[in-house]
């Protein structure tokens, strides 16, 4: 299905589906400030109204883990009241994701109305043909990550039937090495098996969180993408023995499934002023042309088809 009403301009039509991707919201009870200084709430507000203002409607937003900081009930309620209403506008549903700082009794009986459970919570969504298992990657009482037998058997079971659009597979823990050395301490443990129920099935992509930075890579020849937090993000430069969180480039992650692609944006969240470009009705005119105009006004490094629209004359990139 197609989401995007879009003008065709390149060699791919509109995406079969279109999915927002957050991660590690970390919501204290009563709104108090993380660490004493991250306004979470407020940098969740931002990347969500920018989510909107983009007018791209996903299917779902995938949020994987680490909601609330300390499993607070409030801080579940509180992120509920705050995501659902834009879901709602946009259409999209909201696909949760548990997380190490998250715990397992408020997150299935706030966020899903379920009796409390102790259980692993895992979940399979079909969006239109796309799967999407949400996995439970957490260990009770600490913070590093495991899947358990019992899950890597439900997931095989899961995966034995393909879907049509084929599957994401959103976990907190990422299968993949940090360069942040000490985050290694807390990686999924005994990746081996999950990389083996995952060979050769339809899994087209792994989204991921708890590293509080945008990361890509791939895991079982499956393309990886990790969505930094909303709330703080790690700074990768520092030391290698250091670990510096810092209240600055936060970020989500658009993720667009084609036929035979999956793409990942990683969207700034941000104020930062704007220093270029132009709106739809440029737009509007190049699809007016025919492909040869097109190129000639917009790829010409001679063309200067853009400078009525921009102020200051500058072309755009
Ligand atoms: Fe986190
Ligand atoms: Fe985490």
């Amino acid at each position: 299905m197609a989401l995007d009403h879009r003008i065709q301009l390149g060699q791919y039509g509109a995406p079969l589906h279109r999915i927002a991707h957050v991660s590690d919201t970390h919501f204290l009870g009563g709104r108090r400030p993380l660490y004493g200084a991250v306004d979470t709430d407020g940098h969740l507000a931002r990347a969500l109204e920018q989510l909107e203002r983009s007018g791209r409607r996903p299917e779902a937003i995938v949020i994987t883990g680490d909601l609330a900081d300390l499993g607070e009930p409030e801080a579940y309620e509180r992120l509920r009241s705050q995501l659902e209403p834009v879901a709602d506008r946009m259409g999209s549903r909201i696909i949760w994701v548990m997380g190490n700082h998250d715990e397992r009794e408020p997150y299935s009986s706030i966020l899903f109305g379920e009796e409390p459970s102790a259980d692993p919570q895992d979940r399979v969504y079909d969006l239109d043909g796309l799967r999407i298992i949400s996995l439970d990657s957490t260990v009770p009482g600490y913070h590093h990550g495991e899947v358990t037998d019992q899950q890597l058997d439900w997931l095989q079971e899961v995966l034995a039937f393909p879907a049509a659009h084929g599957t994401l597979l959103a976990l907190h823990h990422p299968p993949l090495p940090s360069p942040v050395e000490t985050m290694a301490i807390l990686e999924l443990q005994e990746q081996e098996r999950l990389a083996e129920v995952l060979e050769g099935s339809d899994v087209r992509a792994i989204l991921a969180g708890h590293l509080h930075y945008a990361t890509h890579g791939t895991f079982a020849g499956i393309p990886v993408s990790v969505a930094a937090a909303t709330c703080y993000t790690i700074d990768t430069s520092g030391p290698p023995d250091a670990l510096l969180g810092v209240d600055g480039g936060q970020s989500i992650t658009l993720v667009d499934v084609y036929p035979h692609a999956v793409v990942h944006s990683v969207v700034p969240v941000t104020s930062a002023p704007q220093v270029t470009g132009f709106d739809g009705a440029v737009l509007e005119r190049l699809a007016a042309m025919t492909p040869h105009e097109r190129r000639e006004a917009f790829s010409h490094k001679a063309s200067t088809f853009t400078l009525l629209d921009v102020e200051g004359g500058s072309r755009e990139s």
